[in-house]
């Protein structure tokens, strides 16, 4: 089995993301997931993210948000380039390009000891 597109299970409790090759594979709440690693807004890396309460993939850099099933952003960014703070405006603009270019989906499934990448339909 490739060791890049699969991550130990015993690294991904509830709450936490690694990588897995071009993947972010994450634990939410018990429900796996996996999206492609890039933000849609100044391509941070979103295996070094974390899940909130609401099960949303946040990214590291400016906090925007993603739904995990579908890879829309469902909050954009707070902040840009080395900035943090409220931008509403320009969170909104990314929000809305990012409709366009959502994050791709794949399934994550335990196989014995690891979580395995299966790109597969919804992998956009
Ligand atoms: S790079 Fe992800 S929110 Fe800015």
């Amino acid at each position: 089995m490739s060791r890049e597109t699969s991550v130990p299970a015993d690294q991904l409790t509830p709450g936490q993301v690694r990588r897995a090759g071009r993947w972010a594979v994450g634990n939410r709440d018990g429900e796996l997931f996996a999206v492609s690693r890039r933000c849609r807004h100044q391509l941070a890396d979103l295996a070094e993210g974390r899940v909130d309460a609401d099960g949303c993939l946040v990214c590291p850099w400016h906090q925007s948000r993603y739904d995990v099933t579908t890879g829309v952003m469902v909050e954009g960014p707070h902040g840009f380039l080395g900035h943090h703070g409220r931008t509403p405006r320009y969170a909104r603009f990314v929000r809305g390009y990012a409709k366009v270019l959502r994050l791709r989906v794949a399934r994550a499934v335990r196989a014995g000891a690891d979580v395995v990448v299966r790109p597969g339909r919804t992998d956009r």
